[in-house]
């Protein structure tokens, strides 16, 4: 099997240079000038850096900015996020001229399976349906059926388990959390895991859940399904150790829908426990002023995400640098496992196994 990655795998956690607040008004006045000089929209993931979120156009989880960036008239896209988003966007609209800020924000989860990697496993179950997790590479998913995200790996499955039968055989990767959170919920026999990690999500222990649910008593859940809790909290809702209300196993677009539905719903300030990137609480706490979150691991940052700075997008938008090129024949095979992600759509409010 694979060599798993592990945090030293990522680039050292960097410490972000402290813009001014003269810097930032100014740098972010020169990136919306250059946008609308180039024709370009700026797509943004829910983990990017404050200032990155505040001059993007459209901010939201991957499957979100996957629809976005195919549905767009802009020409150009910068796209603030990490490679393989920027890849997908591409892919998806061949057409148009893909910038990321910085080629080297990588995934340490697409770098847990490779298109060799994979063909071997698929070599070894012949007839099996492949569904990747879109932080794959291109040529990763060329070799795919089905693409999903956090926001649809359940609904993908299933849709897989009603075309195919139940006895078809599944190949799910390359995250092995998340994999196990769809092989609980949907109880398919035939689904087989790859052990893929992302080194952020995986260091959020099922210590660090016990820990925050003694300091915060009664509080939500928010965990993203890649995270190294989430099979521990699915097993304390099976044995109703966890109240099932309170748990929530989101992608980072579900988590700002609870944040907006708290914030909707006013009524008694809630605290909410979020065990995921520590990005998305900017987002969060926007979205829901009312509500009390706090991180399941204050450690647990993307060094990857962190590595999209305003001086970088505007430099990219100012030379046209970073243009992200997918060779046309893997573009042609990746675009058919995303295409059918992204017309399944999200799951339709599956509740968690033991509810
Ligand atoms: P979402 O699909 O929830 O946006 O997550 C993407 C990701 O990279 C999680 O780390
Ligand atoms: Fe990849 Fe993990 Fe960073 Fe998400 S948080 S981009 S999965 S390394």
């Amino acid at each position: 099997m694979i060599e798993l990655p592990i945090a030293d795998a990522a680039p050292a956690a960097t410490a972000v240079p402290r813009l001014s607040l003269a810097e930032l008004t100014e740098l972010s006045a020169e990136v919306r000038a250059l946008a609308a000089e180039r024709g370009a929209v700026i797509l943004a993931h829910n983990y990017q850096l404050p200032e990155i979120q505040a001059v993007a156009d459209i901010i939201g989880d991957s499957l979100f900015l996957s629809q976005e960036a195919e549905r767009v008239p802009q020409p150009v896209i910068a796209f603030c996020g990490v490679h393989f988003m920027a890849e997908t966007a591409s892919v998806l609209s061949p057409e148009k001229t893909v910038l990321i800020p910085d080629v080297d924000a990588g995934c340490s989860l697409a770098d847990s399976i490779t298109a060799e990697q994979l063909a071997g496993w698929q070599a070894k179950h012949p007839g099996a349906i492949t569904v990747m997790y879109v932080n794959t590479t291109a040529e990763v998913k060329a070799l795919t059926d089905y693409c999903c995200t956090s926001g649809n790996a359940v609904a993908v499955v299933e849709h897989i388990i009603r075309e195919h039968g139940p006895d078809v055989e599944i190949l799910f990767g390359p995250d092995m959390f998340l994999g196990s959170y769809v092989a609980k919920q949907t109880g398919h026999p035939g689904l087989r895991v790859w052990d893929g990690e992302c080194h952020v999500h995986a260091g959020i222990r099922p210590s660090d859940i016990e820990r925050v649910r003694r300091d915060h008593p009664g509080a939500d859940f928010l965990i993203h399904p890649e995270c190294g809790c989430s099979t521990s909290v699915m097993e304390y809702v099976a044995s109703g150790d966890v109240d099932t209300e309170g748990v929530h196993m989101l992608s980072t677009g579900g988590m700002l829908d609870y944040a907006q539905q708290q914030e909707a719903a006013g009524g008694e300030r809630k605290t909410a426990i979020v065990a995921t990137e520590v990005g998305m609480l900017h987002g969060l706490r926007q979205a829901s002023p009312g509500t009390e979150f706090i991180p399941a691991n204050e450690q647990a940052a993307c060094t990857y995400m962190k590595m999209i700075t305003l001086p970088k997008l505007r430099d990219a938008l100012r030379d046209m640098t970073g243009v992200v090129n997918v060779p046309v024949d893997i573009a042609e095979k990746a675009r058919i496992p995303i295409e059918r992600m992204v017309s399944i759509g999200r799951d339709a409010g599956i509740p968690l196994v033991g509810e």
